[in-house]
C-alpha cells in the first residue's frame, strides 16, 4: 500500500491559501464595520481629533465638497468614508 504523505511544499500551499482566505475575509469585516457607520458617527468620531467638530451648518454644500478633500487627508480617511462624511454634512 502506498503511504500517503504530504510534501513540505503542498504545506506551503495550504498556509498560503489559509493567510490568503484570513485576509480577504477579515478585510470584509473591516469594510463591513465602515459600511455600518453613519456619517453623522464618522464624523464625530473623526472630525473632533485636531480641533471642535465644525457645525455642519458652518459651510455650503460646495465649500464641505472641498474642506472633505482637504480633511480626508488630514484625518486618512477612505473615500467612502468622506463621502458619507460630506451626504452627512449637506443634508
Ligand atoms: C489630523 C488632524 C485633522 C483631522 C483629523 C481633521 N482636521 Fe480639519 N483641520 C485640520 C487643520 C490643521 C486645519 C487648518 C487648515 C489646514 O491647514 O489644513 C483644519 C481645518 C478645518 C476646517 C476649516 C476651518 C475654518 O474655520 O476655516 C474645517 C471646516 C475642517 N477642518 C473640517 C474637518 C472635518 C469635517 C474633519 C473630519 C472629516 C476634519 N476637519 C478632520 C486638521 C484636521
Amino acid at each position: 500500500m502506498k503511504k500517503f504523505e504530504i510534501k513540505p511544499k503542498t504545506w506551503l500551499l495550504i498556509a498560503g491559501i489559509t493567510i490568503v482566505i484570513a485576509t480577504v475575509s477579515g478585510s470584509c469585516v473591516e469594510s463591513k464595520k465602515i459600511a455600518l457607520k453613519s456619517g453623522a458617527q464618522l464624523w464625530s468620531e473623526n472630525c473632533q481629533r485636531c480641533h471642535n467638530t465644525p457645525s455642519p451648518t458652518s459651510f455650503s454644500h460646495q465649500e464641505w465638497i472641498t474642506v472633505g478633500m482637504h480633511m480626508q487627508t488630514r484625518a486618512q480617511l477612505t473615500d467612502k468614508e468622506r463621502d458619507k462624511i460630506i451626504a452627512f454634512l449637506c443634508q
